[in-house]
């Protein structure tokens, strides 16, 4: 690993004249001591500073991770959509607190001030409420990146709804299980989304989705495309014809800290995929403490993030962060390839953005698309801090992101977190903390790392340690549990190593204390920066008529980071080639077109122990071209795993 270090630029300095919320690295070490010591004492402090309690807390926090039972700022009220919209739009109605970037860059874009905002946000509050939504009720999002969802969003929060957003690329069945498990009366979406130049039909989706499920009494879409959708007049409502019928100003429900602000699904390495609970205050705090101190964020920012508000990047860092520290966040509708791969470019350019927050796997595919010549046109002068997140990034491709975005001008910060963390855990402070390309750093305030030893349950002190990722205290954007399942949330995260938090990753720490993240130790498959479970996708084959057994392998991919493939036995003998299309086609039906394999082997058994648990391991070696295959004395038949080795060489 490259011990490298990039230093902060001295004309990042001159771009930003008044300097980093942090006065250099040495600060930096300071707070993060006190924080790590008197974490009561700072996240009451932080707590107060950012937010907007309409009643202060008495007790800073209870609970601990034995009993899965932490809270945060207890006694306190407050609200998000007030903390997010009302407090900006009285102290400076008219500053941009949304720009929309559509897909079509004909289309033009579109500014939406705070009090704008506050407007269109209490109207919809006020429709929700009339549509029977009540505090403590889940009201299912299923809509393409358009501010309108960032208005569903704060309309739940100011009526006291949780959302639950559901990414738009995901199927009827998908979106089907979210919106029964959450027991949601009104799903809110549009006639249809655009995408990279293509049609996303969301509402016939829903409608798909609902055909089963009864809870469902209201569907408000949105109109985008003006599109013709079906139709099913009692229960479905137009948008524009609704959400004017209410009052400009709806005043915001008084929550509890703990109150849960949301709800999002994500896969776990087995099951279905869990409901995730985020709380108010806990969750906003952690947003607005990394907006502040890992992204720098000041108000006069333009904020980029590119994250899809159906993933928690979207949520934290295209909403929560930017609008609760009263920035612009840009809202970006399209993708990296359309109407050419310069379009990040343009956006950037274009909204004259101080921020610009992407994934690798965007970056790896730009990186062999683009030569220095055709982005040299564009003024990104105002780009002062550039973000990785979602996967490792490897060096080289951290060096070009600095290169061709920053000119080398910006600092650029890896930041490592998960839904479950709801804010980073790990990064550089922009600005900060000198960066190591290809390092995700140190972790962020308050934040009390761990490396644990996976055979002895040990925790590893010191440098030069490698293991799996852990963290030690509480820290208030921790998810609260998983939706209806507190036992799986404790056997997930804290019955693993006692006393800690187990994030699932496994990570090194160097020389200099930097943590290098090494990638997921469960079985979860990460495809562009998009978590998904092995067990997932194997119980969907499962249910195709044709498929015996199957296991479903994670490896390496230069475009994706990781790659999907299958590997499976047939219940009787088909045409191999045909099946294998129709496996994939199955897939992305049920699932999402993300979780479908890149490949399907097709062999006649898979090789197994004597007890009859696949190997995955030596499936995986086989995969990616290995012949040694450690020990196999304990699988049950040598001769299936030749016969399996052998389909594989021949293909
Ligand atoms: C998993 C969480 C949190 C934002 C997006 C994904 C991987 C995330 C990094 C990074 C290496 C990373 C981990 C983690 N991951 N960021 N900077 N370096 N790995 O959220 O879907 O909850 O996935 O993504 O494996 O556990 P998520």
């Amino acid at each position: 690993m490259t011990s490298e270090i990039v230093h902060v630029p001295s004309k990042w300095r001159a771009k930003h004249p008044h300097g980093a919320h942090l006065n250099g690295f040495l600060e930096y070490r300071t707070l993060y001591e006190e924080s790590i010591r008197s974490p009561d004492t700072f996240w009451a402090k932080q707590a107060r500073e950012l937010l907007s309690f309409t009643q202060d807390f008495h007790t800073t926090r209870i609970g601990s991770f034995q009993n899965g039972d932490n809270a945060w700022f207890l006694g306190g009220q407050l609200n998000a959509s007030f903390c997010c919209v009302d407090r900006h739009a009285i102290q400076d109605p008219d500053r941009v607190a949304i720009i929309y970037e559509p897909d079509d860059p004909q289309d033009g874009s579109q500014s939406i001030t705070y009090a704008e905002l506050l407007r269109h946000v209490s109207r919809l509050a006020g429709c929700l409420r009339a549509r029977g939504v009540r505090k403590g009720d889940i009201v299912t999002i299923y809509m393409p990146m358009i501010p309108e969802a960032v208005f569903a969003l704060l309309a739940c929060a100011r009526i006291g709804a949780v959302h639950s957003v559901v990414f738009a690329g995901f199927s009827a069945g998908a979106l089907q299980d979210r919106i029964v498990d959450a027991k949601s009366k009104v799903v809110i979406t549009t006639d249809e989304g655009r995408r990279g130049g293509k049609v996303i039909h969301t509402k016939s989706v829903v409608d798909d989705a609902v055909k089963d499920c009864s809870c469902v009494s209201t569907i408000l879409t949105f109109r985008q495309t003006g599109g013709d959708v079906p139709w099913t007049v009692g229960r479905d409502l137009w948008w524009d014809e609704e959400v004017k019928k209410y009052p400009a100003y709806i005043s915001p429900e008084p929550m509890q800290s703990e109150d849960p602000l949301f709800l999002l699904y994500t896969s776990g390495s087995t099951g279905k995929p869990k409901g995730v609970l985020h709380s108010t205050a806990g969750y906003l705090l952690g947003a607005a403490v990394t907006g502040k101190y890992v992204f720098d964020i000041h108000q006069k920012d333009r904020f980029f993030c590119s994250g899809d508000i159906g993933w928690i990047t979207g949520h934290t860092y295209t909403v929560y962060a930017p609008l609760v520290l009263g920035c612009t966040t840009i809202i970006f509708e399209g993708t990296p390839a359309y109407p050419s791969f310069k379009r990040y470019w343009e956006v950037v350019a274009k909204c004259a953005a101080t921020h610009f927050y992407t994934a690798p796997t965007a970056l790896r595919l730009l990186k062999s698309k683009i030569k220095k010549e055709e982005i040299e046109c564009f003024d990104m002068r105002q780009l002062r801090i550039l973000g990785s997140v979602g996967e490792p990034i490897a060096p080289e491709i951290w060096k070009w992101f600095h290169n061709f975005f920053g000119s080398n001008q910006t600092t650029l910060t890896d930041t490592y977190w998960q839904t479950e963390t709801g804010s980073h855990v790990v990064a550089s402070l922009a600005g900060v903390t000198p960066m190591k390309p290809g390092c995700a750093s140190l972790p962020c305030l308050g934040i009390d790392l761990a490396i644990i030893d996976p055979v002895s349950g040990e925790e590893l002190t010191g440098n030069l340690v490698v293991g799996v990722l852990a963290i030690k205290q509480p820290w208030p954007s921790m998810a609260r549990t998983i939706k209806d399942n507190h036992d799986r949330y404790m056997d997930t995260y804290f019955n693993i190593y006692k006393g800690y938090y187990f994030t699932g990753d496994g990570a090194y720490r160097d020389h200099d204390g930097y943590v290098w993240i090494r990638g997921r130790v469960d079985d979860v498959i990460n495809v562009s920066g998009h978590r998904i479970s092995t067990s997932e996708i194997e119980s969907a084959l499962l249910e195709h008529p044709a498929v015996a057994e199957t296991a479903i392998i994670g490896v390496p991919d230069n475009l994706t980071g990781e790659a999907i493939n299958a590997v499976v036995s047939l219940k009787e003998r088909e045409n191999p080639i045909d099946i294998k299309d129709e496996l994939i086609l199955h897939i992305r039906r049920t699932i999402a077109p993300f979780a479908a394999p890149k490949a399907v082997f097709i062999v006649t058994d898979l090789p197994k122990t004597r007890s009859g648990k696949i190997v995955r391991r030596i499936l995986r070696k086989a995969l990616i071209g290995e012949r040694e295959f450690g020990d196999i004395s304990t699988v049950r038949e040598l001769s299936i795993y030749w016969d399996f080795f052998r389909i594989l060489t021949s293909i």
